[in-house]
């Protein structure tokens, strides 16, 4: 039984998500093959981490609740405390911790990525694994560090398998976002990866073509500069779009020394 869990942990499989087990076969048995001529479906997203299937729980409550509680709080603690505190969504169910933020709420950046990792779960703390060292290296590159930054995600607890959050995870914790954009009120914004920028720019346009444009955002009110930019995560996974990363944190500097 120890080396089996020792064999599951290896091949990465971290997380139990159901009491009982189920058998996929019988299921498939019933599920119409697919057309061989079907097209093949694209990923989601470019940049999203692989995803099994573990479906959102259906635990999410109404947006129009985490927005009357979002817009109560006065200060980032208070935000962070009302999360803590929130039950509806049905990813922190089986989250560890929350991850609400890193950096400094002083900071005239905010990074935005998509949802917490692993290690972020288990740390509490944005972009702390693979992708946070090569997102701490970018921004070493254009002199920038922790210090200087603020990074939170769409959402703030891990979802399961690191699977893609899904559209009514993100709608019930966007209030909270907003809020923290809100309070942060930083002077540029840039969207992490595919996932973040249709969130934020509330577009279905792909990562690839619309990272490095300039656009005004206003969110609660505030307006900032924003631009997306390619995930640490896709970047380490082609390494040769880093020549595009590069130029989109060069136009990030630009902008912090002109603003
Ligand atoms: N990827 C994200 O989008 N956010 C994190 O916090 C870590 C990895």
């Amino acid at each position: 039984m120890l080396a089996m869990l020792q064999w599951y942990e290896a091949a990465g499989v971290d997380l139990a998500v159901g009491e009982a087990p189920v058998d996929r076969f019988a299921q498939s048995a019933v599920v119409p093959a697919a057309p061989r001529s079907a097209a093949p479906v694209p990923p989601a997203s470019r940049d999203a981490p692989p995803q099994p299937a573990i479906a959102a729980s259906g635990a999410d409550a109404d947006p129009e609740t985490a927005r009357e509680l979002a817009a109560g709080a006065q200060t980032l603690d208070a935000l962070r405390e009302a999360l803590e505190n929130f039950d509806g969504c049905g990813l922190k169910l089986r989250a560890t911790n929350l991850v609400f933020a890193d950096g400094n709420p002083q900071a005239r950046v905010m990074l935005v990525g998509e949802a917490p990792g692993r290690d972020e779960d288990l740390q509490g703390k944005p972009f702390v694994g693979r992708s946070g060292q090569l997102l701490d290296r970018m921004l070493k590159a254009i002199g920038l560090d922790r210090t200087g930054v603020y990074i939170a995600n769409t959402v703030p607890w891990r979802p399961p398998g690191n699977r893609t959050p899904a559209p009514s995870e993100v709608a019930v914790c966007l209030p909270f976002l907003y809020r923290q954009i809100e309070l942060v009120a930083p002077k540029v914004l840039v969207a992490l990866g595919g996932a973040s920028a249709s969130t934020l720019f509330e577009t279905n346009a792909g990562i690839t073509r619309i990272r490095g444009q300039w656009r005004d955002l206003t969110v609660n009110g505030h307006t900032m500069r924003a631009l997306a930019t390619l995930h640490p995560a896709y970047l380490l996974r082609q390494p040769a779009a880093k020549r595009l990363a590069w130029q989109d944190l060069l136009a990030i500097r630009k902008a912090l020394d002109e603003a």
